[in-house]
This record gives structure tokens, sequence and C-alpha cells, in this order.
């Protein structure tokens, strides 16, 4: 928070973009952090705020969405990429005054949206409780996942998204090869030390544990 707040008093950014849960690491932030922030960039400027909950429905906290009430410059921006399984549909929504919406309106481009877009997610709203069923599924294997980490050993980070981070490996490169030879894909982000596994079906997820337990008692050798 000291850094963000610094960063922001120095920097008097447009816009200060707050990622709950936060992609690699599947870490989220709780209210009082983000009214901090906001605080922050109201008194550094005509800043805006946007809390990016694109994980959201895989956290074990409540939405920051509420936060918009009586806040102008705040944002909420959601996805139907993540929960509602659907990427390739490329379609994304934000929460906010309306004025800010009406701004948006704007500066948004003819036709941004296709009829197909539309006429897609709105079938994938109908089936909303079906396709967030798989939610709960996923957040379940996603605590065993964290779990089961641990239990071999492995540090893991708090996660509210729908991937673990795990590590440390003195080389992450080398660390992210073995897991694949064993048939496993996992993620290297960059981040020195970490990798992240997105949680699959239990299926999925026993074939991946099994691979880094075999990776845990090799590199204990
Ligand atoms: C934190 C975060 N926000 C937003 C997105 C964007 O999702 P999309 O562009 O598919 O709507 C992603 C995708 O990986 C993400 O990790």
């Amino acid at each position: 928070m000291a850094a963000a707040e610094k960063a922001i008093a120095e920097h008097r950014p447009d816009v200060v973009f707050v990622t709950s849960p936060n992609n690699p690491t599947g870490t989220a932030v709780d209210a009082d952090t983000v009214l901090a922030l906001y605080e922050a960039a109201r008194a550094a400027g005509p800043s805006m705020v946007v809390v990016d909950e694109a994980y959201v429905e895989f956290s074990h906290r409540d939405s920051l969405l509420p936060l918009i009430e009586g806040r102008p410059h705040l944002v909420v921006s959601r996805t139907m990429s993540k929960a509602f399984g659907a990427a390739g549909l490329r379609l994304g929504y934000l929460a906010a005054h309306p004025a800010v919406v009406d701004a948006v309106q704007l500066v948004r481009l003819p036709y941004h949206l296709s009829a197909v877009t539309q006429a897609t997610a709105l079938a994938a709203l109908e089936h909303t409780d079906t396709l967030l069923g798989y939610v709960e599924q996923l957040k379940a294997e996603r605590d065993r996942l964290v779990a089961e980490l641990r239990a071999i050993g492995y540090e893991v980070t708090e996660s509210d998204a729908n991937f673990v981070q795990f590590g440390k490996f003195p080389d992450t490169h080398a660390a992210w090869q073995a897991i694949l030879d064993r048939g496993v894909l996992v993620r290297d982000n960059g981040v020195p030390g970490w990798l992240r596994v997105t949680a699959g079906t239990p299926e999925e997820n026993d074939a991946f544990l099994d691979a880094v337990r075999e990776l845990m008692k090799e590199q204990e050798r």
C-alpha cells in the first residue's frame, strides 16, 4: 500500500488499475485497500480507479462492486472470458456512475459488439446457474490444489482465482519443462521461482499433482 500510495502521489496517473483477484498471483484485495487507493488517487488529481474483477466469480471474497455507489471515479470491470468459459466471445463489461458510462459510449467504436456476440452472451446468461455451477466445482478443485501442493512441500500463494501460483524453483524453466515432460502444461509467467497452474477437472488436477509430487522427490534426491 505504501508503495502504491507513493507511486500515485509521484506520477499522478489518469487511471489507477487494481486487479482483484490478480493474475498471476491469484491474490485479492479487500475493500479498505481499494478505498485507500481511491482516496490517494483523488488527492493526487482527477484520476479514475478501475478495479479489474476478471476472476471475481472464483474468489472467497465478495465483489467490490458495491463500492461504486457514491464514488463517481470508481469503475469495476468484468469479463465473460473466465467464469463463463467464453474467452472467444471477446465480451467484457463495466459498472460505474452513469456519467462514466455515457463518456465510454462516446469513445467506443461503432458496432464494437457483433450481433452474434450479443446473441451468444444472452444465451450464456440464460444458463447462468449451470455455468456458474461449474465455477463452484472449480473453486473446490482450486482449494484442493492449494492444500495438496502445500502438503507435498511447495510454497503456494493464497488464491482467489481459477489458478494457483506455486514454487519456489531455483530454475523455473527447468521445473516447467520437467512438468511438461510428464504431460502437464503449466504457465511460466516470468515471475522468477514461481509457476502457475490452472485448475482443471479432478482427473487433470490429479495428473498435475502426480507430476509435481515426482518432481519434488527428484529435487530432494
Ligand atoms: C486480470 C485480467 N483481467 C482481464 C483479463 C482480460 O480478459 P478478456 O480480455 O478475455 O476479457 C485477463 C485475461 O487473462 C486477466 O488476467
